[in-house]
């Protein structure tokens, strides 16, 4: 039997726990997550990443552990083989084992609304990392780039290499009458970040699509029908290999492609290569745009084979998401830039933007050798 003081002192405790749920309350309830007299080495983060295919999410996984190791937390670091069931049993049991802070860099940004739920009951703190997450108020804060504005520099890059735009990117004086024939690619629907850089893509090609300067032989205009699902270079090069069966089997040639991420402008560069293309820019490659600046990308840039690609630095991503996480880990709340682009369906998601930049064959050299990203032997080599 219980005596009367261990339940009153059990309700005491249970009241100190209240309390401290409350003062750590997290996801959506826009308080810490930490418990701010905790040392660090007692505090965990979970950082849940997509996949190890993409160059960029071994990055952004090893400096998001690297940052936060350094201030002295414990990190979880999970990857999910793009696979969505695995994602949240990962997100499950880092909840279960009472992570202090989450950050989710999901697959699908709409499937893991009950671990949000589960989060924000348990006062964990998340912060969305590069993609969104959607559908769901437990949502405390979003670290990414600027996803519209990489759309446009995508499509300035592409009008630029078509000779539409100067190299300061304003109309060029002999500029081609057209028609131009080029094919649009987008990334996976069920990412966020897709619908923003196919927005900023086509807002920026519109004009030249409606006056004639551009035409999709295909007629595949909508993100539906450009779509690659999961991001997987196979599905890029077989749409391409079929777009040119299908559209381009007579006089009919191809110009340009407007390409969201590295990996499928390979695939994209490949079926091109397969159909007789090219090599280079010069002997006849279509003009392929890009992102990520993974490193066989810019060695492909440097040969004069892929045009463009867009970078992020994932380096000064990681330091703002682990930024974000010690914030909550202290009790304290993480400084937005950006309060109102990010609505996820439920909530406009507090956001910290960074900037992104066009990397082309005579400016990676200055971007990205020179900021120490890459070495002048990885670009040869085209590896790390
Ligand atoms: C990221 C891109 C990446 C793509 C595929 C997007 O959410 O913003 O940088 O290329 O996912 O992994």
């Amino acid at each position: 039997m219980r005596s009367t003081a261990t339940t009153i002192l059990g309700a005491g405790a249970a009241l100190a726990l209240l309390l401290t749920a409350c003062e750590g309350e997290g996801a959506g309830g826009g308080g810490g997550g930490g418990d701010a007299d905790a040392a660090p080495e007692d505090m965990t983060v979970g950082v849940a990443m997509p996949t190890q295919t993409y160059e960029r999410w071994l990055q952004d996984g090893g400096n998001i552990e690297e940052g936060l190791e350094d201030l002295g937390y414990t990190v979880d670091l999970q990857y999910a083989d793009d696979d969505i069931p695995t994602q949240s049993q990962q997100i499950d049991q880092m909840i279960t084992q009472e992570v202090d802070a989450l950050i989710v860099a999901s697959i699908d940004g709409s499937a893991l609304t009950s671990q949000l739920d589960a989060a924000a009951a348990a006062g964990i703190p998340v912060i969305a990392y590069d993609r969104l997450l959607t559908n769901s108020e437990d949502v405390d804060f979003y670290v990414t780039f600027d996803n519209y504005e990489v759309g446009v520099n995508q499509a300035r890059s592409l009008l630029y290499g078509l000779g539409i735009l100067d190299e300061n990117f304003d109309e060029a004086d002999d500029a081609p009458e057209g028609p131009l024939n080029i094919e649009l690619f987008a990334g996976s629907l069920d990412d966020s970040n897709s619908h923003h850089f196919w927005q900023g893509a086509i807002d920026t090609l519109e004009p030249y699509l409606e006056d004639g300067t551009l035409e999709i032989p295909s007629g595949q205009d909508t993100i539906q029908q450009a779509a690659t699902q999961r991001w997987e270079q196979e599905t890029a090069q077989e749409r391409m290999e079929n777009l040119l069966t299908t559209h381009y089997s007579g006089d009919t040639e191809l110009d340009g492609v407007l390409t969201p991420a590295d990996p499928l402008s390979r695939g994209i560069i490949t079926a091109l290569r397969n159909d007789g293309q090219g090599p280079t820019i010069e002997e006849g490659m279509p003009i392929v745009t890009g992102q990520d600046a993974e490193i066989a990308s810019i060695s492909l840039i440097e040969q004069g084979i892929q045009h463009s690609t867009i970078f992020k630095d994932t380096r000064l991503l990681a330091e703002e998401a682990v930024r974000a996480a010690e914030a909550y880990l202290q009790g304290e709340e993480p400084e937005p830039n950006d309060t109102e682009t990010y609505d996820n369906g439920e909530i406009v998601v507090p956001s910290y933007l960074l900037d992104v930049e066009m990397v082309l064959q005579d400016n990676y050299e200055e971007i990205l050798v020179d900021s120490g990203y890459y070495t002048e032997e990885q670009v040869e080599s085209g590896q790390l």
